[in-house]
């Protein structure tokens, strides 16, 4: 079967909250100026309560208030599909099935969190959300889903993307969103960060603290973040679940299952409704896919650091390249940020996940191959997840094993980047170790 569907009735009505699960932990948010763990209270004039609860929650089934769920019938149940054609291509016995997450309205998984953020500012009162976008995709989710519920919507966008995805724009601004490029002249920090460096290319650090300061300053306004937070990955659950669900459907388990890791939510959002079976003895493997050029999970050094450039954000425990990392503007894919998922580290530390990195030409590669053999033009991120699925189907050609991989986006307003590939203007980059050894140095003392 090429496509495994479920009926809308069929959508999870609940997220899986994987945190009371992972072995040993994970280590509480810290108060970047005290340095001690920070309760939900501090937290409250950029986040509202309902998420609050549910970053800090032990329970692990949450309901998915019905609002959410009418709004996610849009798009979901999303497809499994089976990428038949590429395992002819590869010449594997290897199954290898993808969860498709491009069908959704912004066209990535990061809808799925955005519906959920965007429902619980509502529900208390926030007339305005702000965030940071890098390559588009969370920006554009945030835009539609803030309009769905009649809020305002301002995205900081790191300059780089900003002027190579003008599509990006347009679809933000069709939902009603205001963009601007970060660093802007909106923010106190984005004046601070343009005087020092006129010709930067921004960062998705320095584009948080935009995002940050302007919901500090305004009484209206609360700030979302796409990623790396618990309850952004307790809202891309449904992926996995769903998933689990269409495999049972056919009477197949996967043997490893994969997502391309940035701030780590389609990458735990696909993997955490597996981990339960591998806790209690299934064997299931867990990999990570991340780019060579920001390579977080494989060098990265695990300790307390702040999310952000302007070191605003509460100290969380994550696997991290340094705060004030500016990633190489040659590296195409939105994969560039300095910090990991809380749950994803400790999943890493507890040798639960597999990291691996990549690089960048092998992916888009990876990438062409996909779109000529399953017709789907993958996002440059996506391109990361497929590399690895390719790896995993061609170490042995003869194991039958069952492969999954969540294809977080399409990569219909990434052509540009495509084109770069072609015209041979992409490289790979591996970030250097002296760069890592100096990020270490200015890791906050905890
Ligand atoms: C299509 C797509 N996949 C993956 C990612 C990586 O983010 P995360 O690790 O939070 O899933 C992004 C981030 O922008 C994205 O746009």
């Amino acid at each position: 079967m090429k496509k495994i569907l479920l009926e809308e009735s069929e959508m999870p009505t609940q997220w899986y909250n994987v945190m009371p699960d992972i072995p040993n932990g994970i280590a509480p948010p810290l108060d970047p100026l005290t340095k001690e763990p920070m309760g939900p209270e501090k937290l409250a004039h950029i986040f509202p309560m309902g998420l609050l609860e549910q970053e800090m929650s032990d329970q692990r089934w949450i309901d998915i208030p019905q609002e959410v769920q009418e709004v996610l019938h849009i798009w979901r149940p999303a497809p499994l599909i089976r990428a038949d054609n590429l395992e002819k291509a590869l010449g594997t016995k290897a199954k290898i099935y993808f969860k498709y997450e491009g069908v959704s309205p912004s066209g990535s998984h990061k809808t799925n969190s955005a519906v959920a953020q965007a429902y619980y500012n509502k529900r208390e009162g926030v007339k305005r959300m702000s965030t940071e976008t890098g390559a588009g995709q969370w920006g554009s989710a945030l835009a539609f889903a803030a309009h769905k519920f009649g809020l305002e919507c301002k995205v900081y966008m790191v300059r780089v993307s900003f002027d190579q995805k003008p599509y990006r724009k347009s679809m933000m601004n069709t939902y009603g969103a205001e963009i601007v490029a970060s660093p802007s002249n909106d923010t106190a920090i984005g004046r601070q960060i343009r005087k020092e460096y006129p010709d930067t290319a921004g960062s998705l650090g320095i584009a948080i603290s935009e995002a940050i300061e302007d919901a500090m300053g305004r009484e209206d306004t609360k700030y979302g973040l796409g990623s790396v937070l618990n309850h952004v990955i307790l809202h891309q659950s449904i992926i996995g679940l769903e998933a689990k669900k269409q495999l049972e459907k056919i009477g197949e388990y996967p043997d490893v299952v994969i997502g391309c890791c940035g701030g780590g939510s389609n990458a735990a959002g696909i993997m955490s409704p597996f981990i339960t079976d591998y806790l209690e003895g299934k064997k299931i493997r867990f990999v990570g896919v991340e780019p060579a050029s920001c390579p977080t999970l494989t060098r990265g050094t695990y300790a307390y650091d702040f999310g952000d450039v302007a070191k605003q954000t509460p100290l969380l425990y994550m696997y991290t390249l340094g705060h004030d990392f500016i990633p190489p503007g040659i590296h195409a894919g939105g994969l560039r940020y300095h910090g990991m998922s809380p749950i994803l580290s400790a999943m890493v530390r507890e040798k639960i996940l597999e990291p691996i990195s990549v690089h960048q030409l092998e992916c888009f590669e990876a990438g062409r191959l996909f779109a000529q053999t399953e017709g789907i033009i993958p996002a440059p991120e996506t391109c990361h997840a497929i590399r690895a699925a390719i790896i995993e189907a061609s170490q042995d050609l003869n194991d039958p094993k069952t492969i999954l991989f969540n294809f977080s986006g399409h990569g219909m307003l990434d052509l540009s980047s495509y084109d770069k590939f072609y015209a041979g203007d992409l490289h790979n980059y591996d970030y250097p170790e002296e760069d890592i050894t100096n990020a270490i140095k200015n890791l906050p003392k905890v």
